[in-house]
């Protein structure tokens, strides 16, 4: 070895990593790839794929929990309903909470990001008369003047609407698995009942409250009614989980 390589090596090797730095190397990583604080994504792709497409599916249907791409159920639920059952979660059920303040990893700006980014990706107002939507919760409803439910008259209107499809008891006919299962009952808040009754789930079969015929069609007053019928089936050993509260 001459004498001097080992620092001129160290040069090289210096200079090198200098014009690795550099912003017009080839090989510099993109500034989209680069590792980032998770903290600062505000983007709503990856915010959404990296928090709820897992539950919710990756393209807002198909999943174990609700869609999110149906104009219904974008008209149907207000701003401040989507916001709160971001940040609380809905307790009792399988829906997390993620802000910070709630024990979760989203900071406000990403909450957000998620509520202006589910609106831009599936709303369509036009596509929906807001003037004829139920109210979105049981709270809602009573403020507008209508009764809370009551499972008697519940009991009626599912007979006429929905034992077609789910059997006369609700335990489940031909198009329609059991909705009164313990198992099922014990996981899910009445919001989330309602929601379905009012936005269907159209990516698994379940018609939204327009589609069936007007004779068979529930009123608003039915929402409600239907919802305390499906309720009344809970078990009372597991704690009622009312759902997120605006
Ligand atoms: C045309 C047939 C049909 C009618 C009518 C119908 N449903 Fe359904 N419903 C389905 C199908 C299909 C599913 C999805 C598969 C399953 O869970 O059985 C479903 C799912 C559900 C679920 C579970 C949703 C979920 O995300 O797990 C509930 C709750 C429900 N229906 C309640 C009702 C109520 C209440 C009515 C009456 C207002 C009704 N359904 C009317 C077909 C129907
Ligand atoms: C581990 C599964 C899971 C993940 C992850 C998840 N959710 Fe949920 N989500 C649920 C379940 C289950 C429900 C139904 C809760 C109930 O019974 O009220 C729900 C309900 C909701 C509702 C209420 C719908 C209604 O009926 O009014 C909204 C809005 C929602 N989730 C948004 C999100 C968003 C946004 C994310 C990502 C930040 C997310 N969820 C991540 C499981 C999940």
């Amino acid at each position: 070895m001459r004498p001097g390589s080992g620092a001129t090596t160290t040069l090289l090797l210096a200079a090198a990593l200098a014009l690795a730095a550099c912003d017009w190397m080839p090989g510099r990583p993109r500034e989209q790839d680069r590792p980032r604080n998770p903290r600062e994504i505000t983007d709503f792709a990856t915010l959404y794929a990296n928090n709820c497409a897992g539950c919710h599916g990756s393209e807002g249907e198909l999943g174990p929990a609700r869609e999110f791409a149906s104009p219904l159920f974008q008209a149907f639920l207000p701003d401040p309903a989507l916001r709160n059952v971001i940040r609380e979660g809905v307790p009792g059920t399988g829906m997390p909470a993620f802000a910070k303040a709630a024990g979760g990893s989203l900071m406000d700006p990403q909450v957000e990001a998620l509520v202006s980014g589910m609106r831009r990706r599936w709303a369509r107002p036009s596509r929906v008369d807001a003037s004829v939507l139920p109210p979105y919760s049981e709270a809602d409803a009573v403020a507008a003047g209508y009764a809370l439910g009551d499972p008697g008259r519940g009991r009626e209107a599912f007979q006429r609407a929905c034992a077609g499809c789910h059997g006369a008891d609700g335990n489940g006919g031909e198009e329609g698995g059991s909705v009164v299962a313990a198992a099922f009952l014990g996981l899910v808040s009445d919001q989330m009942l309602r929601t379905v009754v009012v936005c269907g789930r159209p990516d698994l079969g379940m018609p939204d409250w327009r589609e069936p015929p007007p004779e068979l069609r529930l009123s608003v007053q039915e929402v409600s009614d239907v919802v305390s019928w499906l309720a009344s089936h809970r078990p009372p050993d597991l704690e009622p989980a009312r759902g997120a509260s605006e």
